[in-house]
């Protein structure tokens, strides 16, 4: 029996917490959420203590009653696995389930403690989960399941408890059997810090001055990742032996708080993805630039190539402890329609109501606090009602592409331990450090306000075969089965934008022993033997008439001697003695170009890029501005359709149609 996917077509829900309200709420609750255009609910994802009061005492007749409630009033119930906060008795009782992240001991009292190498939380999760599926598994109002919520989110993806640093041992000894081959895989030689016995080896948390070692810390975040692998694993395998038919998910959360766990690994395990789609939140002044949202949507379809569930998505304005920006009349709608233009075709909404109690009092849902209908309840079920037919055509359907950027998790894990450049680290709090991201960000950017349709792929799963055009921006460590898939994609015609310091490291995290850069050297046409870390300082380039900037690394490219390459752009600024050499080449190799990008491009200079990039593959692209964005997709029938979204309060032209204030306009081309 194939696995169950995603629902087909359009709809739309609501995340419900019916135990924050009182009996008398749950049928009229039900009646606004119909009335709204809803069709099902998310529930559950944090009522651990609530069906397992007592140790292995457990009550689901609350929960029963209101899964029937809602399935007699037309809603369908996602059921979230309550295992991202564990109830304060299973601390008492096991103390050792509880995290520490650079040592700071993580308490009972607000959410995401739990050590997921702790045998007893992994025991006490599988009796939840087993209960929980047993007894709702088959019910017939029960379509999927949420596994955790955000699993990894606020900093729970890597501990440094005792459990942990036990668990670490244990998994190295399983990957290099004895310990001379952890000290030459890390290269203990280096402040002879060589291990005698696995059990000496430390968890790397917090330190006074000088850090650890990289080829360590790399094996850290890789040990994290399928730590919480296994432990997804082990629910997915109940679930699916419990509960017939329905369909598997979990929620994923934007950057900037991307973890180290390899997310493509997950979705290998599940039926869809699922995102929470938070343009802006808490006290920002302003939303994030579109270009970025569009690059987390395009991640997460991307994940799996498929069609994704919004689990929640923002609907009012929210934040724990402060609020700031208020979506303008308009902008929530937009946002809904954006998240669809980009692969969506379920939307949860967060929330329905907002909590009178607790600690998201500030998380404004669908309604307030109240139950009047809102400004933005009435936008929303205006925008699902009036939803263009077009729209239901193509939302399960695949979004072409000819341009890929590959997303590589052990380059974003790389690139926490050592950015080399401050303009490379970006740490918004001190347990997410996303330079990464916000760099894979930008290169999506340019080809974003080009308004030319961009995937992002992971590297383990990316066929460049499908595309024209492939960004790889930030492979420093490189996997030799990439790359020669990259240098068959451009031998046979592809064209690859390589950014700087590519090919720097190998998989240990060790520096090449080639220059820059290293294995892709031969396609490039180029080396790289002095590079600065220029930060955030804009360093001024020349793309022959065009000016340019360029930021974080500057490298002084030096084409092969005998290479058939062209420089594409030029350091031009006066405060730099590199003033004259080439920051950017292109490299006809085979029957496809290697443009190599040797600085970081601020978002304008990228768009000067990759106008000659595209031109070189044949791929059309159109600049509207830089708030007109414009996604093409195909409908079921193969009819193909222009989505055009305005993310501004103001009137906006594309080419000569005016479009109003955060519309969006869905035609057939
Ligand atoms: C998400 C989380 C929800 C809620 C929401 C508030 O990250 O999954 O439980 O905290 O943020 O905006």
């Amino acid at each position: 029996m194939s696995a169950p996917q995603n629902q087909p077509g359009l709809l739309f829900g609501a995340d419900y917490y019916p135990e924050q309200w009182t009996p008398g709420d749950l049928d009229e609750d039900i009646r606004i959420m119909r009335d709204m255009g809803l069709t099902s609910v998310r529930l559950a994802e944090f009522a651990w203590a609530l069906m397992e009061p007592k140790p292995g005492k457990f009550d689901f007749s609350y929960f029963e009653r209101v899964i029937d409630r809602l399935g007699e009033g037309g809603l369908s119930v996602i059921l979230g696995t309550p295992t991202a906060t564990f109830p304060p008795w299973l601390a008492k009782k096991y103390p050792d389930i509880l995290q520490e992240r650079v040592g700071i001991k993580r308490i009972i009292g607000t959410r995401r403690q739990a050590c997921f190498a702790s045998t007893n939380f992994r025991k006490a999760s599988e009796k939840i989960v087993t209960a929980m599926a047993k007894k709702f598994g088959k019910h017939p109002n029960v379509i999927a399941w949420q596994i955790d919520n955000e699993i990894g989110h606020e900093g729970s993806d890597l501990d440094h408890s005792p459990t942990s640093a036990k668990a670490v041992r244990a998994w190295t000894q399983r990957k290099y059997t004895n310990i001379t081959a952890v000290n030459d895989r890390w290269g203990a030689s280096f402040w002879g810090i060589v291990y005698n016995s696995f059990d000496e080896i430390p968890a790397p948390g917090r330190h006074v001055q000088s850090g650890f070692n990289p080829s360590m810390l790399l094996d850290y975040a890789r040990f994290h990742s399928d730590t919480i692998l296994d432990y997804v694993g082990m629910q997915v395998k109940i679930l699916r032996k419990l509960s017939p038919n329905r369909a598997l998910t979990t929620n994923l959360y934007p950057s900037p708080f991307l973890p180290v766990t390899d997310m493509s690994a997950m979705a290998e395990m599940l039926d869809y993805m699922a995102w929470d789609n938070y343009p802006v939140w808490g006290e920002m002044e302003a939303p994030y630039p579109h270009p970025l949202v569009s690059y987390l949507l395009e991640y997460v379809r991307g994940l799996k190539d498929a069609p994704y569930t919004v689990m929640e998505q923002i609907c009012g304005f929210q934040g724990h402890q402060f609020l700031g920006y208020l979506p303008a009349p308009g902008q929530t709608a937009m946002w809904l329609h954006h998240a669809m233009a980009h692969g969506a075709n379920n939307v949860y909404f967060f929330r329905y109501r907002t909590a009178r109690f607790g600690q998201e009092q500030l998380c404004y849902g669908l309604l307030d606090h109240d139950k009047e209908l809102t400004r933005r309840s009435l936008e929303l079920s205006d925008a699902m009602q009036t939803l263009h037919i077009e729209a239901a055509d193509f939302a399960d359907q695949p979004v072409p592409a000819d341009v890929v950027l590959v997303h590589d998790i052990d380059n974003a894990r790389n690139l926490k331990i050592q950015p080399i450049s401050k303009g490379l680290q970006f740490a918004p709090v001190p347990y997410a450090d996303v330079g990464y991201d916000i760099e894979l960000g930008t290169w999506f950017s340019g080809m974003n306000v080009l308004n030319v349709n961009t995937h992002v792929r992971p590297a383990a799963q990316v066929d460049l075969s499908n595309y024209k055009v492939a960004l790889l921006p930030l492979y420093w460590l490189t996997d030799p089965d990439f790359v020669l898939h990259v240098e068959a994609f451009v031998r046979g015609g592809g064209v690859r934008l390589l950014g700087y310091r590519a090919g720097l490291k190998d998989e240990r995290g060790w520096m090449c022993d080639t220059q820059v850069p290293g294995v892709f050297r031969e396609i490039a046409g180029v080396r790289v033997r002095e590079f600065e870390g220029v930060g955030e300082q804009q360093v001024k380039l020349r793309f022959r008439l065009l000016p340019g900037k360029g930021s974080k690394i500057c490298e002084i490219v030096e084409p092969l001697p005998g290479a058939d390459v062209d420089i594409v752009a030029r350091y031009t600024d006066s405060r730099k003695f590199y003033q004259g050499k080439a920051a950017i080449t292109r490299h006809r190799y085979g029957r496809g170009y290697v443009y190599y990008v040797g600085t970081s491009l601020t978002p304008e200079s990228n768009i000067l890029l990759y106008r000659r990039a595209l031109r070189d593959a044949g791929v059309p692209f159109r600049f509207y501005g830089s708030e007109v964005e414009r996604v093409e997709r195909t409908g079921k029938s193969g009819q193909k359709y222009e989505v055009l979204i305005i993310h501004s309060r103001k009137v906006k032209f594309a080419g000569l149609r005016r479009l109003q204030p955060f519309e969006t306009r869905i035609k057939k081309i």
